[in-house]
């Protein structure tokens, strides 16, 4: 009975006994839960011995049962300790491999922008000099049949195609980092407050535009013309996001950036530009990729995607960061970071390239070096039709031949980009064996360094380009002219261009 209630389970049980109790009585009181017997007549300090003995081990056990549930719990908050250590391990080795995963695929976007713009870039190059000859022989087309009014109209059209593909070709120039820029001192606020009501004829009523300027900006360093065009871009895109209408805020203020401040600018001052509106703004995957060449969510014919990207490219290639925040339905804001001027006294154009005088119009010998035939045949047609003669070469190494022979040439117009020999090496060795002869870089894109110093055309160049350039061609200096026309066997005066 004590041992089926539960608090007596293990208490320890002394039978006393009057009687002889056998082996077989001693077994059965043991399995009754006996630990023990005592026979009477009891002796008290038989008894209270083995009281104490019990005692002694009741204490011990309990100790024991004491130490265990300690160890136990120990061991359970160490358990606990190592799960929670080895869950932070495995969140830390997640975050671990999403980071490098992200990085990864970050440098994989950087290359495929990277190739994209080499490839778009190349494209852009090849279809520029395409248009040269399209828009070039147009032109001439044009003057033999001035007569044919329907004709005309038919060129007129062809030609206005083909300068929407010399304007599509531009930004996927920009996008490439490869336009051909004129940098000047830039007062943000006049030039915004010179096309604003073009910007206001774009948009349309419904969209209001503002500007928030801080007073006393300092000019900064960027080509205007791109600077109006990224603009224009980006409050085009503004437009479009807000089909009911709404706000346009164009913004610029100072800010001096420190290491680090802001991601992949320089520290040094700026001008932060910014364009807001109130439209729909992007989900995540149109914000992630705007920039992307030819990404565009406005259907075909809507857009060729091409808006970003072109303002990415013109402010990175200006020393400049892009940064776009987009929240759906409530609308977005881009914003730029554009350096300085270092010429701080007023915004007058920079000098870029040599100076050309003025001189009387006269017939020129002119040497042009394309390593596309077609393009020197068409630059070679626009050159004759102005009344001058032309000799073609595909190569540096064949125009220097020519001109070894023949010196008799009055002005060299050279490709830049070409296979051996570029045109600003061509150029070089032109001034070392001929040094008066002026030598003008044809190009489309800016591989052609800035520091040569040499006039330029830009691709693709129109017929007038060609007329404005021989009008600043004027007569050699007597001496200069003697002693070339001597070498040449001519008599006839060369031009230079004057610096
Ligand atoms: N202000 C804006 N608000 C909402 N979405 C925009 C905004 N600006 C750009 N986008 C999104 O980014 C995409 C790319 O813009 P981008 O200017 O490069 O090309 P596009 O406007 O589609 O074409 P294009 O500029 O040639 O007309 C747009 O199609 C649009 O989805
Ligand atoms: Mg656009």
């Amino acid at each position: 009975m004590i041992r089926e209630h539960p608090r007596f389970q293990k208490t320890a049980i002394i039978f006393v006994s009057a009687i002889q109790v056998n082996d077989l009585d001693l077994l059965r009181g043991y399995q009754l839960g006996a630990v023990d017997y005592v026979p009477v007549p009891v002796i008290p300090e038989l008894l209270r011995a083995k009281v104490k003995v019990f005692a002694e081990l009741y204490r011990k056990t309990r100790q024991l049962e004491r130490l265990n549930a300690e160890l136990e719990n120990r061991v359970a908050e160490r358990t606990a300790q190592l799960a929670r250590a080895n869950a932070e391990l495995e969140q830390r080795v997640e975050q671990r491999t999403r980071e490098r995963e992200e990085a990864l695929a970050q440098v994989h976007e950087m290359r495929k922008l990277e190739s994209l713009g080499q490839l778009t870039g190349g494209v852009a190059h090849d279809f520029n000099n395409l248009l040269m000859a399209v828009l070039g022989n147009l032109e001439l087309a044009k003057k033999y049949l001035r007569d044919q009014p329907r004709v005309l109209r038919l060129i007129d059209g062809a030609i206005q195609g083909g300068e929407r593909g010399a304007t599509l070709t531009k930004r996927m120039l920009a996008f490439a980092r490869r336009q051909e820029l004129k940098p000047e001192a830039v007062d943000i606020a006049k030039l915004v407050d010179s096309m604003i009501e073009m910007l206001r004829r774009s948009v349309g009523p419904a969209v209001q535009i503002a500007t928030d300027f801080e007073t006393g900006l300092t000019p900064i360093r960027v080509d205007p013309n791109q600077l109006e065009l990224a603009l224009l871009n980006l409050t085009v895109n503004a437009r479009d996001a807000m089909p009911a209408g709404g706000e346009v805020t164009i913004t610029a203020c100072r800010e001096q950036v420190g290491a680090g401040d802001v991601a992949g600018l320089a520290p040094g001052e700026y001008v932060r530009i910014g364009v807001r509106d109130t439209g729909l703004g992007m989900d995540e995957e149109t914000l992630r990729r705007a920039t992307e060449p030819f990404f565009t969510t406005k259907g075909p014919g809507h857009g060729t995607g091409l808006g970003l990207s072109m303002v990415d490219g013109l402010v990175a290639q200006s020393g400049g960061v892009l940064r776009i925040e987009s929240r759906p339905t409530i609308g977005t804001t881009v914003e730029f970071w554009l350096p300085v001027s270092a010429a701080r006294d007023g915004c007058e154009p920079e000098p870029s390239g040599a100076p050309l005088r003025v001189g009387e119009p006269r017939s020129f010998r002119v040497l042009v070096v394309d390593d596309d035939a077609m393009v020197a045949a068409g630059t070679a047609a626009m050159i004759e039709d102005l009344g001058h003669s032309v000799i073609k070469e595909q190569s540096a190494s064949r125009a220097l031949e020519h001109l070894s022979t023949r010196p008799n040439i009055d002005l060299v117009i050279t490709d830049y980009a070409m296979p051996g020999m570029t045109g600003s090496e061509l150029a070089a060795e032109i001034h070392r064996v001929l040094p008066g002869l002026p030598v003008v870089i044809a190009t489309g894109y800016s591989g052609a360094p800035e520091e040569t110093g040499l006039p330029r055309l830009n691709k693709p160049y129109r017929q007038q380009d060609l007329a404005a350039l021989f009008a600043t061609l004027t007569p050699l200096p007597a001496a200069l002219s003697i002693s070339r026309a001597a070498s040449a066997g001519e008599s006839e005066s060369i031009g230079v261009l004057g610096n």
